[in-house]
């Protein structure tokens, strides 16, 4: 059988001609006519070039079946519309005959065959599955640049605003619609104008400008903190024709580093005198008893020599004398440990947790925590409590920097902070880390000045937290557990409510 559509040479007239033309235009559309069992009846070269069959293999098979289509809705519901409306459009799957899945816009009409007076079906194909691709590509493209945190803004290379996303309103106070079309000028400082020629400059040598930080001016004038990630856009012949601009508001970020930054050095500052303090106290401690030994020893000297009558006797004016100087020393010592009482700092109202999780971060600022996970588990029914602040800050940052070292070797380094409310108007506080646990050797002088495991350990850390937290009218505790340990203070809560 030879292929009827398949133009072959033609040596008629010009009408002939005319028509023959005609048939192999139709010949290179994409048609193919079938019956509504399915029945391809017609093939074109233009169908044999999208699928890959020749008529002779597709003339007589199921349509449907030989192209494995996949319809938008029920085959029956497409017949029934075409049966009414003798005509229906849509977009359907189809597979090649070497396996591919194109999609394919089609238009099917309804028509009768002159010779059997039956209804056949024509059918026109467009492979439309690239244009799909794209279609969805943009459609992603643009959820990203609307939906991006960030501000995103293209321009061309004379600084006009071609396009900006919806973050631009936040970030920069403008409705994307109000810098369409304007200069980016009208987002820099003019002290920084300048800045945007070396931008441009940049992007024609083609180069990316990467996280570049520098201040930038919202719609109200306010000049905040942005960091800019700049790439040439390029046109479809590879010409750079425009930027794109990524800006992100920095502010609260640069804010909250200055912050802790200062907070630190407030803690460094506060450690140092804390410190001195802590060692004052601990030797004013140490001296009073030596002190009182000796003033009690010189009054038994002094007595006996009265009692001996030599009352010009130079060792009693000796004696007196030392006596005198012993009392005062004593004075100086009660006195300073006096001035030294921790607690002595301003009370304020504060949100407990909030003052928790400022410390933790404090205390691990600047330590490479490496792999510690730091579970929090902070009650909600905590009322604002009276505390130094500054102090009890320093009480969890202790806690805190003496867990992270004690896991400094541990495998598994989870450091667990939980804030309780008790029924006795307690708030309790727990650190608990999966650190080497309390060496046995000074678990009973922990809290004691000076006790310390570490080759350059203070040892004062615990003995300044138990300080604190009495001063409070609170109390401290330990526990050991199977690996690490767990230190947790109680703080009274009064006047609440
Ligand atoms: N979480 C902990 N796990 C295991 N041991 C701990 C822990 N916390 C404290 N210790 C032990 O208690 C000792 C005393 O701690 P403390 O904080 O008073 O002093 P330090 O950490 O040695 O020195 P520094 O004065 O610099 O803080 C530590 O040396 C350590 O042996
Ligand atoms: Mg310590």
């Amino acid at each position: 059988m030879t292929d009827p559509l398949r133009p072959r040479q033609f040596n008629f007239s010009d009408w002939q001609r005319s028509f023959a033309l005609q048939a192999v235009g139709l010949n290179l559309a994409q048609v193919t006519i079938r019956d509504f069992a399915g029945n391809i009846r017609l093939w074109t070269l233009g169908m044999e070039r999208l699928y890959g069959y020749t008529a002779m293999e597709a003339i007589g098979q199921i349509s449907h079946r030989l192209l494995k289509t996949v319809f938008p809705r029920p085959l029956p519901e497409i017949e029934a519309l075409l049966r009414t409306h003798g005509e229906w459009s849509g977009e359907l799957l189809h597979t090649t005959r070497d396996g591919r899945k194109i999609w394919v816009s089609t238009q099917w009409a309804l028509t009768v065959d002159q010779e059997s007076n039956d209804f056949i079906i024509s059918e026109e194909n467009h492979d439309i599955t690239e244009l799909k691709r794209t279609r969805t590509r943009q459609a992603l493209f643009l959820d990203t640049f609307q939906s991006s945190q960030d501000a995103i803004i293209l321009k061309s290379l004379d600084g006009t605003i071609l396009e900006a996303n919806l973050a631009v309103e936040r970030i920069f106070g403008y409705m994307p619609e109000e810098l369409i079309g304007q200069s980016v000028s009208l987002l820099i400082p003019d002290d920084l104008q300048p800045q945007e020629n070396d931008i441009i400059g940049e992007i024609h040598k083609g180069n990316r400008i990467e996280h570049f930080e520098t201040i930038r001016k919202r719609k109200n004038g306010e000049l905040f903190e942005v960091s800019l990630s700049i790439s040439p856009v390029h046109n479809e012949n590879g010409k750079i024709i425009g930027a794109a601009k990524i800006a992100r508001d920095i502010t609260e970020r640069n804010n909250s580093h200055r912050k802790m930054q200062s907070l630190l050095a407030e803690l460094a500052h506060l450690d140092r005198v804390d410190t001195m303090g802590q060692m004052a106290s601990a030797i004013a401690h140490e001296l009073n008893q030596p002190l009182t030994a000796l003033l009690g020893y010189l009054g038994a000297a002094s007595i006996i020599l009265k009692q001996r009558g030599s009352d010009t006797d130079p060792i009693r004016t000796s004696v007196e004398a030392a006596k005198k100087q012993a009392q005062r020393s004593s004075d100086v010592v009660a006195r300073l440990r006096n001035y030294l009482r921790p607690g002595a700092g301003e009370r304020q109202n504060s949100d407990f947790n909030d003052l928790v999780r400022e410390a933790v971060e404090l205390g691990s600022f600047g330590k490479s925590l490496g792999h510690i996970v730091v579970d929090y588990d902070l009650a909600t029914d905590i009322p604002i409590v009276l505390i130094d602040r500054v102090q009890i800050c320093q009480v969890i940052v202790n806690l805190v920097r003496n867990a992270v070292e004690a896991m400094e070797t541990s495998p598994v380094k989870v450091l667990s902070v939980k804030t309780k409310r008790s029924p006795e108007r307690f708030l309790e506080l727990t650190v608990e880390d999966s650190g080497c646990g309390i060496d046995p050797a000074i678990q009973a002088l922990l809290f004691q000045p000076f006790t310390t495991s570490k080759p350059h350990g203070m040892g004062i850390g615990l003995s300044i937290c138990r300080d604190i937290v009495e001063a409070h009218g609170g109390r401290m505790w330990v526990g050991s557990k199977n690996q690490g340990t767990i230190f947790g203070l109680m703080l009274p809560l009064e006047e609440e409510e």
